[in-house]
């Protein structure tokens, strides 16, 4: 089957293209002698994880439960959960994960490392854990400068095992240049080797040092203090990648098909694909770098101005030839949120339909709880 004999909207990936994001990352990852450990919340599908497992990875960072399940099920070896665990019934589900698999958590305070401590004597397990260190980004985290006084307390409670220090260089994401960019990946890079140090005077040396964007990735994969590396969205990438310059559009493996289904006036059309295809982020944390809510491939003329829940709203500066039944592929502003409002990936080669790939740890996708 053509792409151009599907139904629109479909969310379309692109597998030469993924395969491509997939290889070139785990290569930059075995060049530095780092360990890749992909934040998969950005594709949340297993069949896309068994693709970076069978490239090279050597675990994987989730930010759900689900996620965590999902690669137990896989038979995925190391699993890091991005965020404490403060709720009890998360707690259990946790635990009891933890049962099946080495799963690791991120903490940043005792209040959280204590509720996880009581649930894990009770059930005889011992859960490992890195401490957050917050580089900046001021969302997680704990300062470097206090680090060692924070595990030193966290070592009373027996069943938590310190096996390092993790971060996310997140405030890259609100950067309006290459320089802020590399701004971020240094100030990454320093706290980090900061924190490392003060740990080890401490007498807690880390075993895992580690931290992910992807648009700090190629800075950190050079590191010598960073040793593990979460990049999620390299593979997809989409047009905020574009704007912060960490990708270009060949890169960008997951885009919206549309046709356009109106052409009100002269300067505006619609097409059938709205914020429940492609989110309406626009830059995940301030990014102004972005125009509109996606990238019309092939079109600079087009601006996706607004969305509704299922139509884009396009206007146009200068001429086009667009026409009411013409199909477009758009690169969505952050290709995470895109892949989060849809229960399959329309695989593509080309211009040939190659599958179907189901996204199966969606957010609130599984019920488990109510009878
Ligand atoms: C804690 C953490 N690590 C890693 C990542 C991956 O970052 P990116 O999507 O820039 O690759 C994220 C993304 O939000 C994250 O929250």
């Amino acid at each position: 089957m053509k792409k151009q004999e599907l139904q629109t909207p479909a969310i379309l990936l692109d597998m030469d293209i993924l395969e491509r994001n997939i290889r070139t990352y785990q290569e930059a990852c075995n060049r530095g002698g780092k360990s890749l450990w992909p934040m998969i919340k950005t594709h949340k599908s297993a069949e896309l994880a068994k693709m970076q497992l069978d490239a090279g990875a050597e675990g994987f960072l989730c930010g759900t439960l689900d996620e965590c399940e999902m690669l137990c099920r896989l038979g995925a070896k190391r699993i890091m959960y991005a965020y404490p665990t403060a709720n009890p019934a998360n707690i259990r589900r946790f635990i009891a994960l933890e049962k099946q698999t080495e799963l690791i958590i991120r903490l940043d305070s005792y209040e959280a490392a204590a509720l996880l401590q009581a649930e894990a004597e009770k059930e005889g397990v011992t859960v490992p854990y890195t401490v957050i260190v917050d580089m900046g980004f001021h969302r997680f985290g704990i300062l470097p400068g206090s680090l060692a006084v924070f595990v030193q307390k966290l070592s009373a409670l027996k069943n938590l095992k310190f096996l390092g220090i993790s971060t996310h260089p997140g405030q890259v994401y609100g950067a309006a240049s290459r320089a802020e960019v590399e701004a971020a990946a240094k100030l990454e890079r320093d706290t980090m080797k900061a924190a490392a140090a003060e740990l080890a005077a401490a007498g807690f040396p880390p075993e895992i040092v580690s931290s992910g964007s992807t648009p700090t990735f190629l800075s950190a994969a050079e590191d010598d203090t960073i040793n593990t590396l979460h990049p999620g969205n390299y593979t997809f990438f989409d047009a905020i990648q574009i704007a912060l310059g960490s990708a270009m559009e060949k890169d960008c493996a997951l885009r919206v098909f549309a046709t356009i289904i109106a052409h009100p006036s002269a300067d505006r059309f619609l097409c059938d694909a709205g914020s429940k295809c492609l989110g309406l982020d626009q830059g995940a944390h301030g990014s102004t770098s972005i125009k509109g809510y996606g990238r019309i491939v092939g079109h600079p003329e087009l601006t996706l101005a607004g969305l509704s829940e299922e139509v884009g709203k396009i206007l146009v500066s200068g001429t086009t030839d667009l026409k009411i039944g013409d199909t477009i592929e758009i690169i969505p502003n952050h290709s995470c949120s895109s892949a989060n409002n849809t229960s399959f990936y329309t695989a593509v080669r080309g211009d040939e339909v190659v599958g179907a790939i189901p996204v199966d740890a969606r957010e609130n996708s599984i019920h488990r709880e109510i009878g």
